[in-house]
């Protein structure tokens, strides 16, 4: 597709993003804030959420029957909202779709970030047990050759603590266990590498604000990734200029929770729809 020409009915078709389930609607949302024109397909794939304890191979499985009907919507650019899926499936994805849609990940944008921002600093995050044991953040830093320290730890019940509560108080008795660790005590920033946790950015903050230490820096991917995806755009010529646009938000498995927790990681109402891909 880079080499192509670009046309207005190229730059015309949808952004396709995928998620676990509704937490990938927190990268929607910036998203649709920075590139307001463009047509999105949201999928989250709550009939399998969560992803974050699930075997690479079944996320695999998963990213690539997600990609291949995204590619069917003629997506022109497939984002993988979610960083157990970007751990486990993106260059699976990646090799799949070959040349017909640009592919992008949740996690090479935040290393861009910290390489530009934080050479030499000790950097905390926090993650699914997927996205953890994966040691993506790990590889993708050290080859950095920064100095920069990363200490990471999969705080796993966090995810579906939030889909089950959503910024509920009771996450604060998790907060308090998953973040004691030294290392994430005294990081100069923290890293969220999960799409979920955006909307307890406040809770985590108060949690530092306790600690009696200097401010820290919390890195929330979803503005770093929704500008990376216009930037690319803007590389291929396909920025939507059409005045046109339509957004869809499906689910593969629609339930009222479901419905009800939409907005509250989109930040507005909007309407889960049901798209039976597994029936
Ligand atoms: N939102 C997913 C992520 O960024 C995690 C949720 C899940 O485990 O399904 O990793």
């Amino acid at each position: 597709m880079t080499n192509q020409p670009s046309t207005a009915k190229q730059a015309s078709r949808p952004i396709g993003i995928f998620d676990s389930g509704i937490g990938g609607l927190t990268v929607a949302h910036a998203l649709i804030n920075t590139l307001p024109k463009e047509n999105i397909i949201y999928f989250g794939d709550t009939a399998h959420m969560p992803y974050g304890d699930k075997s690479s191979a079944a996320i695999q499985a998963y990213s690539v029957k997600i990609a291949h009907m995204l590619l069917q919507q003629e997506c022109k650019l497939i984002l993988i909202a979610c960083n157990s899926a970007s751990a486990a499936a993106y260059e699976l994805v990646k090799e799949y779709i070959a040349s017909q849609a640009i592919v992008m990940n949740v996690i090479d944008p935040v290393i861009t970030f910290l390489k530009q921002h934080y050479a030499h600093k000790r950097i905390g995050l926090i993650g699914t047990r997927q996205t953890i044991n994966s040691h993506i953040y790990k590889k993708k830093i050290d080859e950095l050759n920064l100095g920069i320290e990363l200490s990471s730890y999969a705080t796993n019940l966090l995810a579906s603590a939030i889909e089950e509560f959503g910024n509920h108080h009771v996450i604060d008795a998790l907060l308090k266990v998953y973040l004691a660790y030294p290392d994430l005590e005294t990081a100069d920033a923290l890293v969220l590498a999960c799409t979920h946790y955006p909307i307890i950015k406040e809770r985590i903050l108060t949690h530092y604000h306790t600690l009696n230490r200097p401010p820290i820096d919390i890195i929330d991917s979803a503005e770093i990734v929704a500008a990376a995806v216009k930037k690319q755009l803007e590389n291929n010529q396909l920025i939507n200029m059409n005045g046109k646009q339509s957004k869809h938000f499906y689910v593969s498995d629609y339930t009222e929770t479901f419905a009800a927790n939409a907005a509250l990681f989109f930040g507005q109402d909007i309407t889960l729809e049901h798209y039976p891909l597994w029936d």
